[in-house]
């Protein structure tokens, strides 16, 4: 019987081993019955058979039951093969991806970019600017005014005078930053964006100017060409002053940019020559330029924070 079970081979063999010792019928419980009548030596020898087969049984299951286990874990393997659970990444803010887009574009042209304080004086926001006090064009922007006397910049353009001030001519530069001014409705935040492009040198035209705004426009919508409008327009920094239009996928006319060819007194007020130099400078909302790129109607949705607006249009 000991070697029967260590020799059993399964656990449904052993089973019905033990069943065919202790069960109901089993031999073992037979002899157990019997008892009574063995003398006082067969008792005790019998006793310790009992007790020894039922620890064989015990030592031979946990053995079985070990060896089961084995096999089934060398029968399994790793299956890389599986998709892994789906990863919820998060993805740059659409300002900073068009930013990251123009920065590119602007600076394979040679533009190197400039950032500013956004608490301005008045010099850098208008004066410099060829805006001084009481001038009419200062009324073409609902300043933040702070109690100091300085403003919340209003234009990008103040970072060209800074950057002129601090490198001089010549300068091929572009200037980023958030802008203030007292407005909202769907397309005007009291906090927005510009990008300024600034290139001033010897013999600067005004088809300098046009050349890289279309090559800029092309490569920032992705077209393989760009018609452009050409409209005076009015800024006290530049003379003449244009705003530029672009021919839109439906056939509309799209304003895009103000620009101009430097006005003098910007540069004299920056301590560069303009009979020496002279240059041009445009500016364009980059919020702006970032809803047309995205084809979205409302500006206040960039500033919202909401995170499902920002998957859903799957930036
Ligand atoms: N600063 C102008 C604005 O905020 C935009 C602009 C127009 C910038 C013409 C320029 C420029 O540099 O040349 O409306």
């Amino acid at each position: 019987m000991q070697e029967q079970i260590k020799n059993a081979k399964t656990l449904e063999e052993l089973q019905s081993l033990y069943t065919a010792t202790f069960g109901k019928n089993g031999t073992m419980t037979a002899r157990l019955k019997d008892m009574k009548n063995l003398a006082p030596d067969a008792r005790a020898e019998l006793n310790r058979e009992n007790t020894e087969l039922r620890e064989l049984f015990k030592l031979r299951q946990s053995d079985l039951e070990n060896a089961a286990l084995m096999s089934g874990l060398a029968k399994q393997r790793l299956d890389a093969s599986l998709n892994p659970l789906p990863e919820n990444r998060g993805t740059l803010h659409p300002l900073t991806q068009v930013l990251s887009n123009v920065s590119e574009i602007l600076e394979s042209f040679g533009y190197e970019m400039w950032t500013g304080p956004e608490i301005e004086d008045d010099w850098h926001n208008f004066t410099a600017l060829n805006t001084p006090e009481y001038h009419p064009a200062r009324d073409m922007q609902d300043t933040f005014f702070l109690e100091n006397g300085n403003v919340m910049r209003t234009q990008t353009s103040a970072i060209q005078i800074r950057s002129m001030d601090a490198h001089g001519a010549p300068i091929k530069m572009f200037g980023i930053g958030a802008t203030y001014r007292k407005e909202m409705d769907a397309t005007h935040t009291p906090m927005f964006h510009q990008i300024e492009g600034l290139y001033i040198d010897k013999n600067i035209t005004m088809s300098d100017l046009i050349s890289d705004v279309r090559e800029f426009l092309k490569r920032f919508f992705e077209m393989d060409d760009v018609k452009l409008r050409i409209r005076p327009s009015y800024f006290p920094f530049t003379e003449p002053s244009i705003e530029i239009d672009m021919m839109w996928r439906d056939n509309k006319w799209l304003e895009i940019m103000g620009a101009g060819m430097v006005h003098p007194n910007v540069l004299r007020n920056c301590n560069i020559n303009p009979d020496e130099y002279q240059g041009f400078a445009f500016g364009f909302g980059w919020d702006r330029l970032a809803m047309l790129k995205y084809g979205l109607n409302d500006l206040r949705q960039f500033y919202d924070g909401d995170v499902r607006w920002l998957q859903k249009t799957g930036f």
